[in-house]
């Protein structure tokens, strides 16, 4: 039996054994591989990867506080990774252990599949968190135009002198919307049912919303955004693409993305708080 997990602190919440071992049921993997999680606190991290071999696992995604100080302990990294400096999966490959990121690309696949245009848009980000750093890293490279907006606004700025090489990116001082294309909320603002990470005047049916929060699959943000018959699009989409690209990393096989987000949404209807 191969075994996959994801490790992090708090690691209780994480939908990731659900939804990959409802995708390796499907392949009919199940025989082989079993994903499970691990509580895993910053200062065992060393002494988890120390001991893969013993506990059998081949594959694991990496989430907080651990993507960045995973790196030192990897072989190398993909190019997916050297920007951003942050990993979520790592690959087992003979004795080396090789580090990726598929949040980005995740996101970038989860515009696609919902039809939303990002070259050359104007889009601000509401916050300037890790979260945004990949996002913004990611659409810089797709050549969309990028503002940021975060309660502090110094850190706005370092993602600001990190990613300019990449693209056109301000930060705002104050939130504006004007001219905007899309808003993407990064922020954790929306995890209680109703805050909203922005002014709701703010926001015209014109503009695309986005918010990475999955759960609740529908925050405040998105329920304003629909009632002023916005496209918009949750976090859920991106959970199962990062998830998708992490598992065909880990098998070698595309899975089933249906029966993932299928899992998730069946799950949110169980278990409505
Ligand atoms: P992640 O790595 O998931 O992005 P994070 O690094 O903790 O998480 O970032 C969370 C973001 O949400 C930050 O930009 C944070 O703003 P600060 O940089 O000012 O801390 C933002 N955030 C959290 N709570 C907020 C609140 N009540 N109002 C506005 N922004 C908030």
């Amino acid at each position: 039996m191969n075994r996959l997990a994801v490790i992090g602190d708090p690691i209780n919440h994480s939908l990731s054994p659900l939804m990959h071992n409802a995708a390796l049921k499907d392949k009919f993997f199940s025989e082989i591989y079993e994903y499970v999680s691990y509580w895993v606190p910053a200062d065992k991290l060393e002494n988890f990867v120390n001991r893969l071999d013993e506990v059998g696992i081949t594959g694991f995604n990496v989430t907080l506080p651990h993507k960045t100080s995973i790196i030192n302990l990897l072989s190398y990294v993909d190019d997916s990774v050297s920007i951003i400096s942050a990993v979520n999966t790592v690959i087992k490959r003979n004795s080396e252990l090789i580090g990726f990121n598929t949040d980005i690309q995740g996101f970038i696949d989860s515009l696609n599949e919902n039809n939303v245009k990002f070259k050359n848009k104007n889009i601000l980000i509401l916050g300037g968190g890790g979260a945004a750093r990949a996002i913004v890293c990611g659409l810089l490279k797709q050549g969309s135009n990028i503002e940021i907006f975060n309660r502090t606004f110094s850190k706005a700025q370092v993602i600001k002198d990190q990613f300019s090489k990449l693209g056109e990116i301000n930060v705002q001082n104050t939130l504006r919307t004007d001219d905007i294309d899309i808003i993407i909320n990064t922020t954790s603002v929306g995890l209680h049912r109703n805050d909203i990470p922005i002014n709701p005047d703010l926001i015209v049916p014109e503009h695309t919303i986005i918010d990475i929060i999955y759960n609740p699959l529908e925050t405040s943000l998105l329920l304003e955004a629909k009632r002023k018959h916005c496209v918009y699009l949750g976090g859920l989409d991106m959970l199962v693409n990062q998830g998708a690209l992490a598992f065909k990393l880990f098998t070698g096989v595309n899975p089933n993305k249906q029966v993932m987000k299928d899992t998730l949404l069946n799950y949110f209807q169980n278990n409505k708080t």
